[in-house]
């Protein structure tokens, strides 16, 4: 006769053990599967040249964190360039350059990127890259807060961008879209990353200032008339994350 308190027990670690399986196992065997096709997609069609291998040598060589777009977000946003004709971009967040070599490699001979960046150090690291990869005469950095010069920006009246990539510092992102919105024309392609942070914009309740700062984006995103706009959700050799892409009306 098996005991009451005997097959609570079994049950109790049946319970445990399907539960480790589904948070871990499961886990562990999709992070592989992604990897896996991440690197497929890579191999075949994003393969990265010795500019962008250096690029991302010197983030490790000059201690900067490993945060910039993969290989194949890179490939995105040049096919995204491309599909909207971009000749006059906007990029927030530089870091070392990484994702502003995919883009300026989608542009033809007159056309232009503008990428800001706060640390002094970052923009230098980029500077090198960048000259590296050819672009210099393609790529302007400007050093300096996103909100300060994008405010410059609309008050000397620049003309509008094609394309504008989101990916400095999380917490004003709304903010960030507002003023992109100033600086764009109808069929302006306005694109930010990291906006859904391995679902943690899904808690109820948001501790982490990032994760609130790209919420607070993709409601304003959703209640924003005069764009059409959807969440890309992103897997593979990054963490779960997504982009969001919206397109001026
Ligand atoms: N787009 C890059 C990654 C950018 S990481 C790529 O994919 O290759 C985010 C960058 O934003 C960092 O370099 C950080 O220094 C910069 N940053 C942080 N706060 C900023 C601010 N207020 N204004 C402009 N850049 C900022
Ligand atoms: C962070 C920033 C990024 O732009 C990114 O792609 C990943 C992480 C960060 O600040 O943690
Ligand atoms: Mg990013």
């Amino acid at each position: 006769m098996l005991s009451p308190s005997f097959l609570y027990f079994v049950s109790s670690l049946q319970d445990y053990l399907m539960n480790y399986i589904r948070e871990n196992i499961i886990t562990i065997d999709m992070d592989t599967i992604f990897q896996r096709v991440d690197d497929y997609i890579n191999s075949l069609l994003a393969p990265e040249d010795d500019a962008l291998k250096q690029t991302i040598q010197s983030l490790e060589s000059q201690n900067i964190p490993q945060i910039s777009i993969s290989a194949n977000q890179g490939k995105f946003l040049q096919v995204m360039a491309k599909l909207v004709g971009a000749k006059k971009i906007l990029e927030l967040g530089t870091l070392g350059g990484y994702s502003t070599i995919w883009m300026g490699r989608a542009l033809g001979d007159d056309g232009k990127i503008i990428t800001i960046e706060l640390d002094a150090k970052h923009a230098v690291v980029a500077q090198n890259n960048i000259d590296r990869a050819g672009l210099s005469g393609k790529v302007e950095i400007r050093v300096g807060k996103g909100l300060e010069l994008l405010r410059k920006m609309i008050e000397e009246n620049e003309a509008p961008f094609d394309l504008i990539f989101i990916d400095a510092d999380k917490p004003p992102y709304a903010e960030y879209f507002n003023l992109a919105l100033q600086l764009s024309r109808s069929g302006t392609l306005i694109i930010a990353d990291n906006v859904i942070r391995e679902g943690k914009v899904l808690d109820s309740n948001i501790q982490d200032e990032m994760v609130a700062g790209v919420h607070r984006f993709n409601k304003l995103l959703a209640q924003t008339a005069g764009v059409t706009a959807t969440i890309i959700q992103t897997v593979g050799s990054k963490e779960h994350d997504g982009m969001a892409l919206a397109v001026v009306d």
